[in-house]
């Protein structure tokens, strides 16, 4: 994984058939949103989660806002999402003309704090949108509860989960409806790339309907269109590269676990960094490894780490910003005015380490070493 003595954040990771599937592609002529590989990769995305229907579309941005656009979400609705979340979440509800409503996170696993949802439900609420941060399955029995209690849909945003599991389930098959992203980072990859899951047939044909400018999905090919579309659509050269992924979905799987047992392996016993706590009954497919720097015990605060990790050609990356942040979201109406003490803690304090799944035992281990020895001299340093 070291490139010229330089340790990327996240690389993409092709070892099945990625190259055999896109010359294979490129060789038929099938390279825009027909051909064979798209269909192949929807059901087996679809199987692998463990619902009826896929929907390949060209980003997981893309995906939510299909998946939300199918539940006829528009404007006068609310839409709960997590504060602490990836831009594209709270974007993807804004498109429907909704407004995303934000909820703390939980201290410990970073999701959202189920305890604060149901005060935030109003008459306008239309679903709930959990987000598996960093692959960290949210509690979805307890999401599943408030959702039944107030007849909400959930839209899970599985964008970071790929394989991740709740009570033995897939990420993606608790919900109404799924979003997936296939973004060069991602578990799974197409380079750029979503995918829409869900196992209700009438959204699914929405979605399909929604994804093509509304052309007609069993009706003539008329060009008379009924409702405004998108195009979305997700190329076969694409899909190429994701059947090839998802072939080995479990294998790319175990390689970010095993990154980030052996973080914490590595790291086990040095004060004030802090990681993502597991939910319960969660397996957790490590999308990212983030750590938290706690000065007082760290000795330096995240911010000198990142610089140091920088000039030894490690790369890292902040985690989010929360939504109450965004002058966007602000300018949107969105309400920003609450605290958010939990987001603020994680955006101030977190980072990601290199977490691609080409990345060895003895690249861990060095980026492990190198953290505790600028601990070690951290403290050399303030006792001077
Ligand atoms: C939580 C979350 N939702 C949505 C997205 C959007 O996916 P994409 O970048 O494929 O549009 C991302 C991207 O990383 C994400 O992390």
């Amino acid at each position: 994984m070291i490139q010229n003595n330089f340790i990327p954040v996240c690389s993409p990771l092709l070892a099945g058939n990625e190259l055999a599937y896109i010359t294979e592609a490129v060789s038929s002529g099938w390279i825009s949103s027909s051909g064979s590989f798209l269909q192949k990769f929807e059901n087996l995305f679809a199987n692998y989660c463990g619902v009826r229907f896929g929907v390949g579309v060209c980003n997981g941005t893309m995906a939510l806002h299909l998946a939300l656009r199918a539940l006829n979400t528009k404007e006068g609705d609310e839409v709960i999402i997590p504060d602490f979340t990836m831009i594209a979440s709270a974007f993807a509800v804004c498109y429907t003309g909704a407004k995303p409503v934000f909820i703390d996170a939980d201290r410990k696993t970073w999701n959202i704090d189920v305890k604060k949802i149901e005060e935030k439900i109003t008459k306008k609420t239309k679903a709930i949108m959990p987000v598996h941060i960093f692959g960290n399955m949210c509690n979805m029995d307890a999401i599943k509860n408030i959702a039944q209690k107030y007849n909400l849909y959930i839209v899970e945003d599985a964008a970071e989960a790929h394989g991740s599991e709740f009570n033995g389930k897939k990420s993606g098959s608790f919900s109404d409806i799924a979003a997936f992203s296939f973004y060069a980072n991602k578990n799974i990859t197409t380079g750029e790339g979503g995918m829409v899951i869900t196992d209700n047939e009438e959204l699914y044909k929405q979605v399909k309907y929604f994804k093509n400018l509304c052309f007609p999905i069993d009706g003539p090919r008329n060009y008379l269109h009924e409702d405004i579309g998108f195009n979305y659509r997700m190329s076969n050269l694409h899909a190429a590269i994701g059947l090839a992924q998802t072939e080995k979905a479990d294998y790319y799987r175990s390689l970010r676990q095993q990154n980030n047992q052996l973080y914490k392996k590595y790291l086990f016993d040095c004060n004030g960094v802090i990681f993502q706590k597991d939910e319960k009954q969660c397996l957790n497919s490590n999308w990212m490894n983030a750590i938290l720097i706690k000065p007082e015990e760290y000795g330096k605060t995240r911010d000198e780490l990142i610089a140091f990790l920088k000039e030894n050609n490690i790369e890292t990356r902040l985690v989010f910003n929360g939504m109450h942040r965004q002058n966007s979201l602000i300018r949107y109406g969105c309400d920003c005015t609450n605290d958010f003490p939990v987001t603020d803690f994680l955006s101030n304090n977190g980072f990601y380490l290199p977490s691609g799944s080409g990345l060895s035992e003895s690249d861990i281990a060095y980026i492990c070493d190198l953290i505790i020895s600028f601990k070690k001299l951290a403290y050399k340093t303030n006792s001077l």
